[in-house]
C-alpha cells in the first residue's frame, strides 16, 4: 500500500514526467540497451527508432500513475499490454530492470527537480504498476504452458507452403517441427514470430495475426511485404520473410495471444471492416463464424488500394457462395483498368458513413475493424455518429497501440 503522501507526489508529478515524457523514455532506453544488451533480441528496433514504443510506454507509465489509487480501472489496459509481454517472453525479473534505469532517467532529465523523495515515490510507484502486470502475466503463462499442446518459449514450426495472397501479402502454412499438438486459440489472436536474419546483430520479435480459423492441423499468418517508403526503412522482417523463408524452413513462434477476439457467444450480426493488411485477424474470425454459427448475419467490408493489393478475395467470395448468411464489399481506392473491366469492387474512393448505412443492415450490430491508423479513426468516427453503442465496437492496432479517440 502506498502512503497518501507518496500518492501525492506522484500525482502532482505526472505532468512534469508527461511534458519531458519522451527525453525520459528515450533516455531510459539508451541506458537500458547499454547496460542490457541482449533485451535488444526482444524489443522491436523498428519502432524504437519510430519513437512509436517510447510514445506507448511512456503513456502507460503516466496513465497508471495518475490513477495509482485505483489502477483497477486500467485493468483492461494491463490485460492487452500482458498479452504482448507474455507473447514476447516478457518475465518477472525483468521489471526491476525495467524500474532501475526508467529511475535514473527520470533522474538523469529531471536533474535537481528530481528530489530523493520524488525518486523513492516513484520507485514505490513503479513497484506497484510492475506487480499488476507481473501478476497478469504469470497467469498467461500459467494458462499457455497448461493448454492442450501449449508450450513454454519459442516452438519451432515448419513451412509446409507459402502462398502469394496479393501483391503484397503472402501467407505461411506452419505446423510444428515436433509435429506435436496444436493449441486452439481464439479467431482474432496473433502469434509472436522470432527470427535471426542472416548479418544482423540482433533477433527481431514480430507479431502476425492468425489469419486462418482454429481447428486446422496449421497455424496460418500472412504477412505484409513492408518495403522502405519515403523515409521509412524496408520493415526487415516482413522482407526477410517475402524473399527467403520458404516451405521447409523453420519460424519459432510463441503461443497465440491477444484481446481482439470474436465473442462466439454473442449472437447479433457481425460487422468486419478491415483496411489492407487489417484483414487478417477478420479473416479468421469469418472462417469461424461460417463453420460454427449460420445463423449469423454478416457483412464484411474490405478496402484496399485495388485488385493487385486485394488479399483473400476469391477465398472470402467463395465463403459468401456458399453461405448465404454472408454479403461482402469491396471498397477500392484507385482501382485498375483490369478492376474497371471485370467489376471488381462495389465502390471506388473511401468509404464513407452513408454507405456504411446503406450496406450494414443494422447498427445493433457487433463491429470488428482493423487497418491503418488513419483508416481505423475515421471509421471508428463514423460508427460513433452513427451512434453505435461503445461496447459493440471492437479493434486493433497493428504495432504498439494508441488512441482512436483524439485523432
Ligand atoms: C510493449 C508498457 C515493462 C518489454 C509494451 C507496450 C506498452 C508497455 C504500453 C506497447 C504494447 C502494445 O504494443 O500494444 C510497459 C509498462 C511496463 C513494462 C507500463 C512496466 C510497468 C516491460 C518489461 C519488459 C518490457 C519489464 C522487458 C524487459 C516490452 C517489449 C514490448 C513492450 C519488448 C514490445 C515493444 C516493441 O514492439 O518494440 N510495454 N512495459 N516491458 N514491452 Fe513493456
Amino acid at each position: 500500500m502506498l502512503s497518501e503522501r507518496t500518492i501525492q507526489i506522484i500525482k502532482s508529478t505526472v505532468p512534469v514526467l508527461e511534458k519531458h515524457g519522451i527525453h525520459i523514455t528515450k533516455r531510459f532506453y539508451q541506458l537500458l540497451f547499454t547496460a542490457h544488451p541482449e533485451l535488444l533480441n526482444m524489443f522491436n528496433h523498428a519502432n524504437q527508432s519510430q519513437e512509436r514504443q517510447q510514445a506507448a510506454l511512456a503513456n502507460v507509465v503516466y496513465a497508471a500513475a495518475q490513477h495509482i489509487d485505483k489502477l483497477e480501472t486500467l485493468l483492461p489496459a494491463v490485460k492487452q499490454i500482458a498479452h504482448k509481454h507474455r507473447s514476447l517472453g516478457v518475465k518477472a525479473e525483468h521489471y526491476p530492470i525495467v524500474g532501475e534505469h526508467l529511475l535514473l532517467a527520470i533522474k538523469d532529465v529531471l536533474g535537481e527537480a528530481a528530489t530523493e523523495e520524488i525518486l523513492q515515490a516513484w520507485a514505490e510507484a513503479y513497484g506497484v504498476i510492475a506487480k499488476v502486470f507481473i501478476e497478469a502475466e504469470a497467469e498467461m503463462y500459467q494458462q499457455s504452458e497448461q493448454q492442450q499442446g501449449g508450450w513454454t518459449g519459442f516452438r519451432g514450426f515448419r513451412v509446409e507452403n507459402k502462398v502469394k495472397e496479393s501483391d503484397v501479402i503472402t501467407s505461411f502454412y506452419l505446423v510444428p517441427q515436433d509435429r506435436g499438438a496444436l493449441p486452439s486459440f481464439e479467431p482474432g489472436q496473433y502469434v509472436s514470430v522470432k527470427m535471426e536474419i542472416p548479418g544482423e546483430a540482433n533477433t527481431h520479435i514480430r507479431q502476425y495475426s492468425l489469419s486462418d480459423a482454429p481447428g486446422k492441423p496449421y497455424y496460418r499468418i500472412s504477412a505484409k511485404r513492408e518495403d522502405a517508403i519515403g523515409g521509412k526503412p524496408e520493415g526487415k522482417v516482413s522482407v526477410y520473410l517475402h524473399d527467403q523463408i520458404n516451405p521447409g524452413d523453420i519460424l519459432w513462434l510463441s503461443t497465440p495471444a491477444g484481446e481482439f477476439t470474436l465473442d462466439q457467444q454473442d449472437s447479433k450480426p457481425v460487422v468486419f471492416i478491415s483496411g489492407g493488411v487489417g484483414l487478417t485477424p477478420l479473416v479468421s474470425m469469418l472462417n469461424t463464424i461460417v463453420d460454427n454459427r449460420p445463423d449469423r448475419p454478416v457483412t464484411f467490408i474490405h478496402a484496399a488500394r485495388n485488385g493487385n493489393a486485394h488479399a483473400f478475395k476469391q477465398q472470402v467470395e467463395e465463403v459468401a457462395n456458399r453461405s448465404p448468411q454472408v454479403s461482402v464489399y469491396w471498397c477500392y481506392a484507385k482501382p485498375t483498368d483490369q478492376d474497371r473491366e471485370i467489376n471488381a469492387y462495389d465502390r471506388e474512393g473511401y468509404i464513407d458513413l452513408p454507405w456504411l448505412q446503406k450496406v450494414i443492415p443494422t447498427k445493433e450490430a457487433t463491429f470488428y475493424f482493423c487497418g491503418p491508423v488513419p483508416f481505423m479513426k475515421t471509421v471508428y468516427g463514423f460508427l460513433k455518429e452513427w451512434d453505435v453503442a461503445e461496447a459493440h465496437i471492437h479493434y486493433e492496432f497493428f504495432g504498439p497501440s494508441g488512441s482512436l479517440e483524439n485523432p
